[in-house]
C-alpha cells in the first residue's frame, strides 16, 4: 500500500514566524510575473482569429478560410503558420529558461525577474508595431524569452518567501495572477476586434506592455528573498531580512537551516550534472512529470483555442468570444478556491478530486460532441441548448484544472527542491512545461482534425493516468518547511530508498558526491 500523507521524523521543526503584511504585499507583487504569462495564453488565440490580422500577415490562411466550403467542422481550422505563431513563444522561454537558472543562482531570483519584464516588454512593443512578419517574430521570441526568466524565478521567489504554513496559498498567487492574465486579454480581445478599421490586434499585441511594466517595477522594489542572500553569502543581511518577512525576532533555527541549505549547495559544482545523482531521482521525476503532466491535461487547448472551438460548435464570433471570458472568469474563481484550501485540504486532495472531476468532463465532452459532428464533423443545424451544455461542462472541467493542476504544477516543483539543485530543478520544470506546452498548441488543431471528438478520450486517459501516479508516487508536502523537505521523501514508501539522511531524519547537508 503507498503510503499515504507525510510521516515528519525528529528533523521536522516549526519555525516561529506570522503571515506579515510585509510578506503578503511582497508576494502579491512578486506574484505579478505570473500576469504576462497568463496575458499572452489568453491573447494570442483571439488575435489569430481576427481577419484584419490574418490578411496583413497570413494572407494564405485568410484566403483558405474564408474560400473553405468543406462540410468537416474537425478541420476548419487547421493551419500551421498560424499555430507556429502561437507556440514558436514556448520554444523561445524554453531556451531562456536555462539562461535564467543561472541567473537566478548567481545573481538571485529578483535578477531574473527584472530581466523577465524587460525582454517582455520589448517584445510587446515590436509586436504591437509591428509591419512585417519578421517583427512579429522577433516580438515572440523576446516574450518567450522574458516568460522563461519569469517562471523559473517568481514561483521560487513565492515558496522561499512565504512562511511555510502558508507557502502553497502565497506561492498560488503566481497562478492567479496567470488566470487574470488570460481573463483581461480574453476581455481585450473582446473589445478591440470590433474596433473600426481592424487595428485592434495591435492594442492587443501592444498591450502586453502593461503587464511587462509592473513586474519590471516589481522587481525593483521586491526585497531579495533570505535563501537567495545566503546563497550569495549576506548572511547579516539575511538575518534582518528573514525577521522583517516572519514579524519575530528568535529566527534561528530557520537561519541555521537555510545556511545548511546553503553550505551544501556551495559544494556542487555543476547543479545540472548533480540533478541525475540518485538521491535526487525523486526531485527529477518530479520536474519532469508534473509540468508534462498539466499540459497533458489538454487544458491549452480550452485556453488556446476556446474561441476557435466554441466556433465549431456553432457560435456566432462573439458568443464565442464572450465562451471564452465565461470560462476564464470560471478559470480565476477555481483558483481562488485553491488558494483557500491549499494549506488546509493539501495537495494530494486537490490532485486527485481535480483529476476525477477533468476525466468526467472530459468524457462528456467527448461523448457530447460524438454524439453530434460524428465522425464526419458534420453536425447540421446545432441547437443552442446543445452549444450550452457543451460549454457547462468545458467550465466544470476548466474549474477542476484551476483548482488542482493548474496551481499545483507550479507550486509542488518549487517547493520540493533543496537549495543546492533548486534552480536548475526550476529550470526543468519550466522547460518541460514549455516543451508541452509547444507541442500541444502545435498539433492540437491536426489532431482534432484526424482524432475527432476521440481527441478528448486522448486527454481524458492522461488524467487517469497522472491521478494514479499522484496517488501512489506523490507525497504530501502542506505544512513542511521547505529546506526540511527531505523528510517527506525519507519517509515515503518508494522514495525512501533514493535519499539519504542521517539517524534522525535530517539531510545530510555536508555530503555531496
Ligand atoms: C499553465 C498554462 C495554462 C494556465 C491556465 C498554467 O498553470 O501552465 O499552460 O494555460 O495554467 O490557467
Amino acid at each position: 500500500m503507498p503510503a499515504v500523507g507525510i510521516v515528519i521524523g525528529d528533523g521536522n521543526r516549526e519555525y516561529p514566524g506570522k503571515l506579515t503584511l510585509y510578506v503578503t504585499m511582497t508576494c502579491i507583487v512578486a506574484a505579478m510575473g505570473g500576469l504576462i504569462f497568463g496575458y499572452d495564453i489568453g491573447i494570442s488565440g483571439g488575435v489569430t482569429t481576427m481577419e484584419s490580422f490574418q490578411k496583413e500577415f497570413f494572407p494564405s490562411v485568410y484566403e483558405k478560410q474564408k474560400n473553405d466550403h468543406e462540410s468537416n467542422k474537425y478541420c476548419k481550422f487547421d493551419s500551421i503558420p498560424l499555430t507556429l505563431f502561437t507556440s514558436s513563444l514556448y520554444l523561445a522561454a524554453l531556451c531562456s529558461c536555462v539562461v535564467a537558472s543561472y541567473v537566478t543562482r548567481a545573481f538571485g531570483r529578483k535578477l531574473s525577474m527584472l530581466l523577465g519584464g524587460v525582454l517582455f516588454c520589448a517584445g510587446a512593443l515590436l509586436n504591437g508595431f509591428a509591419t512585417a512578419v519578421w517583427m512579429l517574430i522577433v516580438g515572440r521570441l523576446l516574450l518567450g524569452f522574458g516568460i522563461g526568466f519569469t517562471n523559473q524565478s517568481v514561483p521560487l521567489y513565492l515558496s522561499e518567501m512565504a512562511p511555510y504554513k502558508y507557502r502553497g496559498a502565497l506561492n498560488i498567487g503566481f497562478q492567479l495572477s496567470i488566470t487574470i492574465g488570460i481573463l483581461v486579454a480574453s476581455v481585450l480581445n473582446f473589445f478591440f476586434s470590433k474596433i473600426p478599421g481592424g487595428w485592434g490586434w495591435r492594442l492587443s499585441l501592444g498591450g502586453a506592455v502593461v503587464p511587462a511594466l509592473i513586474i519590471t517595477v516589481g522587481s525593483l522594489i521586491l526585497p531579495d528573498t533570505p535563501n537567495s542572500m545566503i546563497e550569495r553569502g549576506r548572511f547579516k543581511q539575511a538575518e534582518t531580512k528573514l525577521r522583517k518577512i516572519r514579524g519575530v525576532d528568535n529566527v534561528e533555527d530557520e537561519m541555521d537551516d537555510l545556511i545548511a541549505a546553503s553550505e551544501a549547495s556551495k559544494l556542487v559544482e555543476h547543479p545540472w550534472r548533480n540533478l541525475l545523482q540518485r538521491k535526487y531521482r525523486p526531485h527529477l521525476t518530479m520536474a519532469i512529470l508534473i509540468p508534462s503532466f498539466q499540459q497533458l491535461t489538454g487544458i491549452n487547448v480550452i485556453m488556446f483555442y476556446a474561441p476557435v472551438l466554441f466556433q465549431t460548435i456553432g457560435f456566432g464570433n462573439d458568443a464565442a468570444l464572450m465562451s471564452a471570458v465565461v470560462t476564464g472568469l470560471v478559470n480565476v474563481g477555481a483558483t481562488v478556491v485553491s488558494i483557500y484550501g491549499v494549506d488546509k485540504w493539501g495537495r494530494r486532495f486537490l490532485f486527485l478530486e481535480g483529476g476525477l472531476q477533468m476525466l468526467i468532463s472530459q468524457v462528456a465532452v467527448a461523448a457530447a460532441i460524438g454524439a453530434k459532428f460524428g465522425v464526419d464533423g458534420n453536425p447540421g443545424v446545432l441547437p443552442k441548448w446543445y452549444a450550452i451544455v457543451v460549454v457547462l461542462l468545458i467550465c466544470i472541467y476548466v474549474a477542476a484544472f484551476a483548482w488542482s493542476w493548474g496551481p499545483l504544477g507550479w507550486l509542488v516543483p518549487s517547493e520540493i527542491f533543496p537549495l543546492e539543485i533548486r534552480s536548475a530543478a526550476q529550470s526543468v520544470t519550466v522547460s518541460m512545461n514549455m516543451i508541452f506546452t509547444f507541442i500541444i498548441a502545435q498539433v492540437f488543431l491536426m489532431m482534432l482534425c484526424h482524432m475527432k471528438f476521440g481527441l478528448f478520450i486522448f486527454f481524458a486517459f492522461f488524467v487517469a493516468v497522472m491521478s494514479v501516479f499522484i496517488y501512489v508516487f506523490l507525497p504530501e508536502t502542506r505544512g513542511v518547511p521547505i529546506e526540511e523537505m527531505n523528510q517527506v521523501w525519507r519517509s515515503h514508501w518508494y522514495w525512501s530508498r533514493f535519499v539519504d539522511g542521517d539517524e534522525n531524519g535530517r539531510v545530510e547537508m555536508g555530503k555531496v558526491h
